[in-house]
């Protein structure tokens, strides 16, 4: 027998899945790192824990697995997407912590860099905080020296992809400096059209050109591993969004997934032209395989969703564990009234408001804590409505016939229910749940013959729950005009 492994690089662990021919889960491993909150808003990581943890998990998830290097015939890679890190190209030293996507320190520095309209048309991207060349920037102006050392091609950039692929394949001693076209896409420096970097964009950002990695397709042979996986093919990246798009065989336009983990990320495969978003989605590509044509998909991200579970636990102190919040919220029969809209950082897609501000909406003497919980379901799958609407209004296809969803919170079937009675649209859960994890072995499979083609892989996806909506139109609409009643008073807050 013969396997794939990927690792799984997110924002709070580090994960190796090693896979088999029919896409089984034969052993994992996981290890956290570091959140690091050097002040309010901004969020850093440790590269180099980063590192040394996707090299723990690698050996750990062989080891558990009972197998060595030789038994795989492939490694992909998946990751937080956005994340920057800058490292010195001869010591392979990181010059200071990644910046987070969540992290806001550049909210002032958007407004230096010119029409919003440019960047939207050219990246497919809105001016926000949320991506890397804001936050590579920000370390430009920041670290003494960085400017002129990367002028002179002595440091090099890179989004968590490029940074492990370069380690991967020899790090100071010949590893390849490139990101694929998916992780590039989230820069807001890639030319949507061209899939190369954008000069003008570039430029106007203040990014010296020769920092960049070389942008290549996503299913791909980079390289041969070095360490632990000596002489591994390197043969996928996918950011973790696209790469759940590609673990649930959403291949065809019109398909379409929802990852629910810290947030929600709900990804529509539009084919192979870029759909243009006004009404504040992304446009983005969703893979590409060899030199074939790029997929593309427009992208609702939500900042909040799992988190705010999280919140309820650790804030709140409402729940002991995150699973305690089903019990609870169905011990009432709704949400007595009160809505809560998360917007803790701001609200991404599809309003991209930095400004905005979390609130409690409708509370009354007779809110308990069993309607907090359930206000706090609620929000995701309201979010996550907020986020169709808007799809089906830029892409203008026929209606949403299923969402194919992953992710920890849909174990929750009161959530999962909820959800597919506020969208009107069935909702399917897949067996083998580690889709984004899945996703990058088939990419890098695909790559050295491990599988053959899409149809192969389509074949073996297959349903383990499934949820119908039984929600009362009447009802629906009433509770969305009041959501939308509370995600008001969010706007409004500042
Ligand atoms: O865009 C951010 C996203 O890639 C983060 O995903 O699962 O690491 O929180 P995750």
């Amino acid at each position: 027998m013969r396997y794939v492994a990927a690792i799984d690089q997110g924002t709070t662990s580090s994960r190796c899945i090693v896979f088999d021919a029919e896409g089984q889960v034969v052993a994992v491993d996981q290890h956290e790192h570091e959140q690091i909150f050097p002040q309010p808003g901004w969020v850093e990581h440790d590269p180099e824990e980063i590192w040394a943890n996707v090299r723990r998990v690698v050996s750990g998830a062989l080891d558990r697995a009972g197998l060595t290097r030789s038994d795989l015939d492939a490694v992909g890679i998946t990751n937080q997407r956005e994340t920057t890190i800058v490292w010195d190209r001869l010591t392979g030293r990181p010059v200071h912590n990644a910046i987070v996507w969540q992290d806001t320190r550049t909210d002032s520095l958007l407004k230096e860099f010119g029409a919003p309209e440019v960047f939207r048309a050219q990246t497919g991207l809105p001016l926000a905080t949320y991506f890397a060349g804001p936050k590579l920037r920000w370390l430009l102006d920041h670290v003494p020296g960085l400017r002129a050392r990367a002028e002179a091609g002595e440091v090099l950039f890179g989004t968590v992809d490029s940074w492990l692929i370069w380690n991967l394949t020899g790090g100071p001693k010949g590893g390849r400096h490139l990101t694929d076209v998916t992780n590039a896409s989230r820069t807001l420096l890639m030319n949507l059209a061209t899939l190369d970097w954008d000069d003008d964009i570039v430029k106007a950002m203040g990014i010296p050109r020769a920092m960049l990695p070389e942008i290549r397709p996503s299913v791909e042979v980079y390289g041969e591993a070095r360490g632990e996986l000596a002489g591994v093919p390197v043969a996928a990246a996918l950011g973790d969004q696209q790469a759940a798009l590609f673990g649930q065989t959403c291949f065809s336009p019109g398909e379409a997934k929802c990852t629910y983990g810290t947030g929600s990320f709900l990804l529509l495969n539009t084919g192979t032209r870029p759909v243009a978003s006004t009404h504040g989605l992304l446009t983005t590509v969703g893979y590409q395989i060899g030199t074939g044509p790029a997929a593309y998909a427009l992208e609702g991200s939500i900042a909040v969703t799992g988190s705010l579970v999280q919140w309820l636990r650790d804030n709140l102190g409402l729940i002991r564990s995150a699973e305690e919040i089903e019990a609870l919220a169905a011990s009432v029969p709704d949400n007595g009234g009160c809505y809560l809209v998360p917007a803790f950082a701001g609200l991404f897609a599809p309003h991209w408001r930095s400004d905005a501000r979390g609130v409690l909406a409708g509370l009354t003497g007779y809110v308990t804590k069993g309607h907090i919980a359930r206000a706090v379901l609620e929000a995701t799958a309201w979010q996550t409505r907020e986020v169709v609407d808007a799809m089906l209004q830029d892409w203008q296809g026929s209606s949403l016939s299923q969402l194919r969803v992953d992710g920890g919170m849909t174990a929750n079937e009161l959530l999962m229910q909820f959800q597919s009675d506020v969208l009107d649209v069935e909702v399917v859960r897949p067996a083998v749940a580690e889709t984004t994890s899945l996703g990058a072995a088939y990419g890098a499979g695909l790559a050295v013959g491990y599988w053959p083609d899409l149809a192969t892989l389509r074949s073996q996806w297959t349903v383990s729950a499934r949820w119908t909506p039984a929600m009362d139109a009447g009802v629906r609409d009433r509770e969305l005009a009041q959501w939308r009643k509370a995600v008001q008073r969010t706007l409004a807050w500042v």
